[in-house]
C-alpha cells in the first residue's frame, strides 16, 4: 500500500484561556497517532488553532482592558510550554482570527449561497440596551418561570432542571450590566440544513466508509448521527439547530454587531457565528502551514489521496459530523474522511471541574518536575477506540508507571546495557537465536499492535507490547546477568544475555516510540539505531554493533509528586506556597515541614499574629461579579450578585458605592469571604464579604479599591 497522505487536527481550543487536561488529552490522543503514522511513512500535516471569535472573548478582553486581538494573543502566547512540555508535535499552530480564514469563510460562505442554501429571516431577541448589543443566551439571567429560583441563566434552571427560552425568564437581567432586556428584531442569517440535499447527503457521508472500507464515524457517533437524522428525535443543540419531524432545522450562522468575529459578505453589521468560522480554522491552519513550506495548498486539498482526520471531544459532536461535512460538501469542497471522537477526562471518577478547581492542572505537572511521558504512556494505556471517558487515578498512575513503564520496559535496559559497556568495550555480542524467537512465538506481532495504534487502540496496543516485554523480562530473571557477571568464565553467557535483551528492547523502544517519543529517541541514540522507523522492528543487530553508554533513561513517580499535583494538604507544609509544594514533591518534605515546624513554634510571637490554622479559617474564593445595582434607600451600599463556582450565585452588599458604579463591577472577578456567616440586613440577607482596600485614616487619603484577580482563575478558586 503507498504511503498515506493525512491532513490530521485536533479541535480549535477557544482562546479565552489556559489549556487544562482535556486539551492535553486530546493532543496527546492525536499526536500518539500522527506519530505511529509517521513511522509508517505516511506524510502527516498535523495542525491546530486558537478559537479566537465569539462573544465570551470580545467580552473577557474587555474585561480585561484589552482589545480581543490582544487578549487572544496574550493566550497564545502562553500555548508553547504545554505542547513542548508534553511532546505534542503540531506542525502548525495558527487563529481563526486571521487573513487565512477569513478569506476561506466568506468563499465557503459564497458557495453555500450559490447553492441556495443561505436565507434571511428576522429573529426577535433579547438585546441589552447599555451594552448596546444582542444577549447570547448564558448572558440573560432572571427567575425560573417554573419554580421562581432567582438568578437562572437563560435555557434552563439548576435549581428545578426546568429547560426553557430566555423569553420565559420572570425579570430578566443582563448578566452584562444588569439591565433589562429589550425584546428586538433583526435579521439573521440561516444555513438551510433542511434542504432535502443537505439531509439526504448526511444520511449518506455519516454511513458510509472511508477510503479504507473503515466506517467514518465510531458506531456509538453513527447512532448519535442517525438519530439526530431520524425520526423523531430533537435533541436541544448549541448553535441554535434543532432536529424537527426527523429532519433538521435550519441553522443560524449570523451575529449582529458588536461581535469579534468575521463578517458576512455583503451584510454589513453581521458576523459569522463562531461556530461557522472555527471548523474552517484547520483549513485556514493548513493554509498557513502550506505558504511556510511552500507547497500549494489548493493542490493539496485537492490531491485525492489526501484523508481528512479530525479529533474531538464527545461534546462537540453535533458541530463535526452534521454542520461541518455539510459546509464543505456544499462549498464544494470534500467532506473529512474521518471524525475520531474522545470521552472526556474523569478525575479519581469525578467529572473535573475548573470552577471547583478540581482536575489537574497540566502546567503544575511540568512545574513539578514530572515527566510527560508519564503521563502520556498512563493516558495511552487507559484509551481505546470508543467514546469513552478516561479517569486519571492517582493510584493507578503511581502503580502503571512504576510497575510496568519502569519496572518491565526500561528495566530491561537498565539490568543489561552497563555490562555490555563496561565488560564487552560497548559491542553488542551473539543474540540466543532460540530465546530471541521464543519471544515472539504465540505473540500477537508487529502488525497486531501497528493496527491497534491505526485503530486508536492504544490500551491494548500497550498491553500487546508489554506481553512482549513480560517475555524479555522472564528471560533475563531466568538468566541473571547479574549473577552471571560475578563469573569470569561465564562472560559469553552474560554477553548472550545481555545481547539478546537489549536487541529485544530495541524492538520495544520501537512499538513504544508513537507514546514515548523521547525516551525512544534516548535508546536510539544510546542503541546507535534509527529512531521512529517501525520497519525497524524485527531488524537483527549484527555481533559487534558498538552502543553508547548507558544513560538513566526514566525515574519512577514518587506517590509525593501526586500529592503536590493535587495540592493534598499532607502534601504541602504549612504556608502552603508553590515551592514549598514543589520541595515536598522533590522529597524534601520531612525537611519543609520541618522548617515549617520550626517556625510555628518560634519562642515568642509579636502580638497581634495569628497562627497559619487561624489564618486558615477565613475561606476566600474566586467570585465573578454577574450583576450589580445599586441599593434604593441606601448611599452606601452595592448589591452583588456573585458566582463563587457554586450552584447557585450568592447576594453581598458591599459598601463600596462611592468608590463604584455597579456597571463598572459587572463581569469583574474579585474576592469573597465565603465562609463569613450570612448577615441579614434591612435590604436582604448578605452571604459573604468582598474584599477591598482603603485607609482607615480619612485624611491619609479617599478612596475604596475592590481587590482585583489575574487573568485565569475561576470562580470558586480557593485564595491561599
Ligand atoms: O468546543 C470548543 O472548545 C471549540 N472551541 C471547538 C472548536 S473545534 C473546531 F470546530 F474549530
Ligand atoms: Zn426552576
Amino acid at each position: 500500500m503507498n504511503p498515506r497522505n493525512l491532513f490530521v487536527t485536533t479541535a480549535l481550543p477557544y482562546a479565552n484561556g489556559a489549556f487544562h487536561i482535556g486539551h492535553i488529552m486530546e493532543y496527546i490522543q492525536a499526536d500518539i497517532w500522527v506519530r505511529f503514522q509517521r513511522m509508517r511513512g505516511a506524510t502527516v500535516r498535523f495542525v491546530c488553532a486558537d478559537d479566537a471569535h465569539g462573544a465570551p472573548i470580545m467580552i473577557a478582553a474587555e474585561k480585561a482592558g484589552k482589545t480581543p486581538q490582544e487578549f487572544v494573543a496574550g493566550i497564545a502566547a502562553g500555548r508553547r510550554q504545554y505542547l513542548d512540555g508534553f511532546h505534542i508535535a503540531f506542525d502548525h499552530w495558527h487563529s481563526t482570527d486571521s487573513p487565512e480564514n477569513t478569506e476561506l469563510s466568506q468563499s465557503i460562505y459564497r458557495g453555500l449561497r450559490d447553492q441556495g442554501l443561505i436565507d434571511v429571516r428576522s429573529v426577535e431577541q433579547f438585546f441589552d440596551p447599555v451594552k448596546g448589543m444582542f444577549l447570547p443566551d448564558r448572558y440573560i439571567k432572571g427567575e425560573c418561570p417554573k419554580c421562581g429560583a432567582k438568578d437562572q441563566y437563560g435555557d434552563s434552571c439548576e435549581a428545578c432542571g426546568a429547560v426553557y427560552a430566555p423569553t420565559d425568564l420572570k425579570n430578566p437581567f443582563s448578566a452584562l450590566s444588569g439591565a433589562t432586556p429589550e425584546l428586538r428584531s433583526s435579521d439573521h442569517y440561516f444555513f438551510r440544513l433542511s434542504d432535502p440535499r443537505c439531509v439526504a447527503f448526511l444520511q449518506q457521508w455519516t454511513r458510509s466508509n472511508d477510503r479504507h472500507g473503515q466506517p467514518r464515524l465510531q458506531p456509538e457517533v453513527l447512532a448519535k448521527a442517525q438519530e439526530w437524522l431520524g425520526e423523531g428525535a430533537a435533541p436541544d443543540e448549541p448553535g441554535g439547530a434543532a432536529v424537527a419531524g426527523g429532519k433538521l432545522a435550519d441553522w443560524d450562522i449570523s451575529r449582529d454587531a458588536p461581535y469579534f468575529g468575521i463578517e458576512i459578505p455583503d451584510a454589513p453589521g453581521k458576523y459569522f457565528y463562531v461556530w461557522l468560522d472555527a471548523p474552517i480554522g484547520y483549513l485556514a491552519s493548513l493554509k498557513a502551514w502550506c505558504a511556510k513550506n511552500g507547497v500549494d495548498f489548493d493542490a493539496l486539498l485537492a490531491d485525492p489521496t489526501l484523508e481528512q482526520v479530525h479529533f474531538i471531544g464527545k461534546d462537540i459532536i453535533y458541530f463535526h459530523v452534521l454542520f461541518w461535512p455539510a459546509t464543505l460538501h456544499f462549498a464544494g469542497r470534500k467532506a473529512p474522511d474521518r471524525v475520531n471522537v474522545h470521552g472526556f477526562i474523569t478525575v479519581s471518577g469525578e467529572k473535573m471541574s475548573k470552577s471547583r478547581g478540581t482536575g489537574i492542572s497540566p502546567l503544575r505537572y511540568l512545574e513539578l518536575g514530572m515527566n510527560p511521558e508519564w503521563l502520556r504512556y498512563y493516558l495511552a494505556a487507559k484509551l481505546n477506540s470508543r467514546v469513552e471517558d478516561v479517569d486519571f487515578n492517582p493510584d493507578d498512575f503511581v502503580a502503571r508507571v512504576n510497575a510496568d513503564l519502569v519496572g518491565k520496559l526500561i528495566n530491561i535496559a537498565s539490568r543489561c546495557a552497563g555490562f555490555v559497556t563496561k565488560r564487552f568495550d560497548g559491542r553488542l555480542g551473539p543474540v540466543d537465536a532460540d530465546a530471541h524467537a521464543a519471544f515472539s512465538a504465540g505473540w500477537a506481532g508487529a502488525d497486531a499492535v501497528a493496527a491497534l495504534y491505526d485503530g486508536r487502540d492504544y490500551g491494548k496496543a500497550i498491553r500487546e507490547v508489554m506481553a512482549y516485554a513480560d517475555r524479555v523480562n522472564e528471560y533475563v530473571d531466568a538468566r541473571k546477568p547479574w549473577e552471571l557477571a560475578k563469573d569470569p568464565a561465564r562472560a559469553a553467557e552474560l554477553h548472550t544475555v545481555c545481547s539478546t535483551a537489549l536487541r529485544a528492547f530495541a524492538d520495544l523502544a520501537l512499538l513504544l516510540a508513537p507514546i514515548l517519543p523521547a525516551t525512544a529517541q534516548r535508546v536510539a541514540t544510546m542503541l546507535r539505531l534509527p529512531a521512529a522507523d517501525w520497519s525497524a522492528i524485527g531488524k537483527p543487530l549484527p555481533e559487534g554493533h558498538a552502543i553508547e553508554p548507558y544513560q538513566h533513561l526514566m525515574t519512577r513517580v514518587d506517590p509525593k509528586q501526586l500529592d503536590a499535583l493535587f495540592d493534598l494538604p499532607e502534601a504541602v507544609p504549612a504556608g502552603g506556597d508553590k515551592a514549598a509544594a514543589g520541595k515536598a514533591a522533590a522529597g524534601e518534605a520531612a525537611a519543609a515541614k520541618a522548617s515549617a515546624g520550626a517556625t510555628k513554634t518560634a519562642a515568642s510571637a509579636p502580638e497581634g499574629t495569628i497562627s497559619i490554622d487561624d489564618f486558615g479559617k477565613v475561606d476566600m474564593r474566586i467570585a465573578k461579579i454577574v450583576a450589580c445595582e445599586a441599593v434604593e434607600g441606601s448611599d452606601k451600599l452595592l448589591r452583588l450578585t456573585l458566582d463563587v463556582g457554586e450552584e447557585r450565585t450568592r447576594n453581598v452588599f458591599s459598601g463600596i458605592r462611592s468608590a463604584y458604579a455597579p456597571e463598572q463591577l459587572v463581569g469583574r472577578y474579585t474576592v469573597v469571604v465565603a465562609n463569613l456567616a450570612p448577615r441579614k440586613m434591612k435590604f436582604g440577607v448578605s452571604e459573604g464579604m468582598v474584599l477591598s482596600a482603603g485607609w482607615d485614616d480619612p485624611a491619609k487619603g479617599p478612596g475604596l479599591f475592590l481587590l482585583d484577580v489575574h487573568e485565569g482563575a475561576q470562580p470558586g478558586m480557593k485564595v491561599k
